[in-house]
């Protein structure tokens, strides 16, 4: 139970203003049970040390101790309780209200598409080309409209420190206001079960200074710059050949891979990890997960390519270089 009160996705270390009302509704809550919990105990043993005692009233009554007091039962196990639940609906439903409300295109300063895949998180940025995998990058201080979606089945964005959770609905869209009010890397994870691989569908969150964002942004809005060293340009024949059928599910703009199975790799090289968190982004990490998915992240849909070790060390070398 206490390791669920730190570390870096915990909804008590609140970024944001919404992250912050729940965090404080958590916290009344926990004061007013506990505080329910002590006076019922404290009732409890009160009555356990009076036990025997005689009522108010006749002395002369037979059953002294039976004598109800309207106080006691009315006051305290009616009037009493209904003002504490009745009190906290009230600022239960305040702070939900504070933080569900869809953000009205007007009041943000910029929308971003979240769409949940088996396993992996499409980020879109609209009115841009701009199209990444598993790693959101926000401008600090900045009202984002995040637009959720899926491709198949029902997952949920989450990321704690920021707001609640928003649930991918298919066919529908739902929204949420992103804001985060200090630079940082925020994770978040798929809340919904969603498959196998649920376990392994995590995102980060990075929060950047405005100029930083507005350079990263223009950097991914560009295609894939054509490999410079004789490994990458293999890779790249390997990439587009039939063989290895790589450009039928993946994307790299400015070749004529297309795919739209797996994740968009125009810039895979600049992104700290693959497979949704699940391994880190170096050279050898990828070797591995080219060499056999399925070991890494059992059940996804990266098919085992039977390349040769030269063939997927350029291939390696390829990706690594799409930065
Ligand atoms: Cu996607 Cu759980």
């Amino acid at each position: 139970m206490l390791a669920g009160c730190g570390g870096s996705q915990s909804t008590l270390n609140p970024h944001s203003h919404a992250a912050t009302d729940i965090a404080n509704l958590f916290w009344v809550m926990m004061a007013v049970s506990f505080g329910g919990l002590a006076l019922i105990t404290g009732l409890l043993v009160l009555a356990w040390v009076r036990r025997g005692r005689r009522g108010f009233g006749d002395p002369d009554d037979p059953h002294p101790g039976e004598k109800p007091s309207w106080f006691v039962v009315v006051g305290m196990g009616v009037v009493f309780p209904l003002m504490v639940v009745t009190a906290l609906f009230i600022v239960g439903n305040w702070a939900i209200v504070n933080v569900t409300q869809a953000p009205a295109a007007s009041s943000t300063a910029m929308t971003v598409d979240a769409i949940g895949h088996q396993w992996y998180w499409e980020f879109r940025y609209p009115g841009t080309k701009v199209v990444t995998a598993d790693e959101l990058h926000i401008p600090v201080g900045t009202r984002v409209n995040l637009v959720a979606t899926t491709a198949d089945v029902i997952h949920s964005f989450w990321v704690p420190e920021l707001n609640r959770k928003i649930d991918t609905i298919p066919g529908q869209q739902n929204r949420i206001l992103l804001y985060a009010n200090k630079v940082g890397v925020y994770r978040g994870d798929c809340a919904e079960f969603c498959g196998l691989q649920h376990a392994h569908m995590g995102m980060l969150v990075y929060v950047q200074p405005k100029a930083k964002f507005r350079a990263w942004l223009r950097k991914q809005d560009a295609p894939a710059a054509g490999p410079t060293t004789a490994a990458a340009r293999r890779g790249e024949r390997v990439f587009l050949s039939g063989s290895a059928s790589c450009s039928s599910c993946h994307t790299i703009r400015g070749t004529p891979a297309r795919g739209t199975v797996g994740p968009d790799l125009t810039h895979v090289g600049s992104r700290t990890t693959l497979a949704s968190l699940t391994i880190p982004n170096t050279r050898a990490e990828l070797d591995r997960w080219l060499t056999n998915p399925q070991l890494v992240k059992p059940g996804n849909r990266m098919p085992t390519l039977s390349l040769t070790p030269s063939d997927r060390q350029a291939l390696v070398a390829y990706l690594e270089s799409l930065r």
